[in-house]
């Protein structure tokens, strides 16, 4: 495969213009106001993925967002790569932190980004991802070098747990049967230090309602009579981690797989400098559970978070009142082997256990996944491997990541093919919060770096 360099270069504007053009569509999933943004954005990568050359495109309907499926099968005795990503966004809330509209794109220098990044929801999760691909097809097709056959999936509920996705995949194993599924959905360490995610975590995502007395009530005439929602629940979250910022939930901890020290001293390799994290995120001094390393509480460790907490009176000034309710969304992040749905047992029978009597506690499920290691001596590994030391000139460090694609276990599951993350963004592109950037570098460099997987993943299955 010739270095895809020249061809980037030379159309380097128009690869951003057509970004830009979905970048401006509002497809966001959590919200069901964004419906006719969904069915544009999904129209918009159809269009794309026809123009760089799929034979058949096609816009699936589903119960829920519609997912574009599309094809180039050059020979069916060649592998097949299929490439995943989605088209839909997150919210872009809170708007007033975004230094420029959130779905008007701009380019911008930082200082991580001296060559200028795209500002914009969605930039680098996914669609600024996922249109590498589209753009390293284009590449292929038009220099007359698809060395295999592709297959595309691009879904529009990522953000919201992939429901329909799931439904999709289970009616379609015979066209999704592939050799590799490809997805950049994920991160980088640095620049100058490329990686490929080996591991995503799994996810338990729960709510919480407390309720106390029927009613909101007068603190004073009440005030030390009633059990406070309010404050039992923060009581009960409080307890959820011990002295050790261990999780207390009897048995969270069971099938958590414990990495070899040579593990660990291997993961300890990739650069990560203290002092910088701490001044990134100004904090005086890092936190979690007791005998792991930063990188490891993030990655092969499990967490619980609060993602947001609520109840009684928030307006201005004072208003002396005792809620009826209290409520928390909690997210525990998970490692293999813990099952989620089991891990979302375990919780909830805990936390129905440390519920004093004087209120009443629901708990719903929201959705959930599991986690996923990929192994590093496989071929399609070994094939990224090398896309990465012909594009970087530098080995890619393996790296487990602490966020999660819980689509990627069902694949294995449902499709029995392995997942290579080839990610591009960085940490610092703030996804999922204002000001979410994607660097022109990076966008380029994985146009540049996929087609050469294609290339080494059809020799080495030979
Ligand atoms: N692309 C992210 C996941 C990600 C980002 C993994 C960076 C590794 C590195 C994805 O869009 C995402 O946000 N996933 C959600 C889970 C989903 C069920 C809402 C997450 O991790 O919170
Ligand atoms: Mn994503
Ligand atoms: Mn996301």
């Amino acid at each position: 495969m010739k270095s895809a360099k020249p061809y980037i270069q030379e159309n380097k504007q128009r690869f951003i213009d057509e970004l830009f053009h979905l970048l401006k569509i509002p497809s966001i999933s959590a919200d069901s106001a964004y419906k006719d943004d969904i069915i544009k954005a999904a129209e918009t990568v159809k269009e794309n993925l026809e123009k760089a050359g799929c034979d058949k495109v096609e816009v699936c309907e589903t119960p829920g967002n519609p997912i574009v499926y599309g094809e180039k099968i050059i020979d069916t005795n060649l592998p097949t790569i299929l490439v995943y990503g989605h088209y839909d966004v997150q919210p872009p809330d809170p708007l007033d932190l975004w230094d420029s509209p959130p779905f008007e794109p701009v380019i911008k220098k930082t200082a991580i980004h001296p060559e200028g990044a795209i500002f914009a929801r969605g930039s680098c999760d996914d669609k600024g991802q996922m249109f590498m691909h589209i753009k390293a097809l284009e590449y292929m097709t038009q220099t007359n070098q698809l060395p295999c056959n592709v297959k595309f999936m691009i879904e529009g509920e990522e953000e919201v747990g992939s429901e329909s996705l799931e439904w999709f995949v289970a009616r379609n194993l015979e066209k999704l049967a592939n050799d590799i599924i490809l997805i950049s959905d994920t991160g980088m360490i640095a620049p100058d230090v490329p990686s490929i995610t080996t591991g995503l975590r799994g996810l338990s995502y729960v709510e919480v309602e407390v309720t106390g007395p029927n009613r909101d009530l007068h603190s004073g005439l009440y005030g030390g009579a009633v059990a406070n929602p309010i404050n039992i629940l923060t009581k009960m979250i409080a307890s959820l981690h011990d002295e050790n910022n261990q999780i207390t939930i009897p048995g969270f901890y069971d099938s958590v797989i414990e990495l070899t020290d040579k593990e660990r001293d291997k993961m300890g390799e990739a650069p990560f400098n203290k002092e910088e994290y701490k001044k990134d995120l100004d904090i005086d001094e890092i936190y979690g559970e007791k005998g792991y390393t930063t990188n490891e509480r993030n990655s092969i460790r499990p967490a619980l978070d609060v993602n947001g907490i609520w109840g009684g009176y928030i307006g201005e000034g004072a208003k002396t009142v005792i809620a009826s309710k209290a409520y928390a969304k909690i997210s525990m992040r998970l490692v293999p082997d813990q099952d989620w749905s089991t891990i979302t047992e375990l919780f909830k029978t805990h936390f129905e256990s440390i519920t004093p009597k004087a209120v009443k506690v629901k708990i719903t499920i929201h959705h959930g996944g599991q986690a996923y290691v990929t192994p590093i001596d496989s071929l399609g590994y070994r094939a990224a491997e090398k896309a990465y030391e012909k594009t970087f000139n530098k080995t890619p460090i393996p790296q487990r990541s602490g966020g999660s694609i819980p689509i990627v276990a069902l694949f294995e599951k449902q499709l029995k093919s392995k997942t290579i993350l080839m990610g591009f963004g960085l940490d610092s592109d703030v996804i999922h919060s204002p000001n979410e950037h994607f660097g022109i570098w990076n966008y380029l460099k994985g146009i540049e770096t996929i087609p050469q997987f294609y290339h080494y993943f059809t020799e080495l299955s030979n």
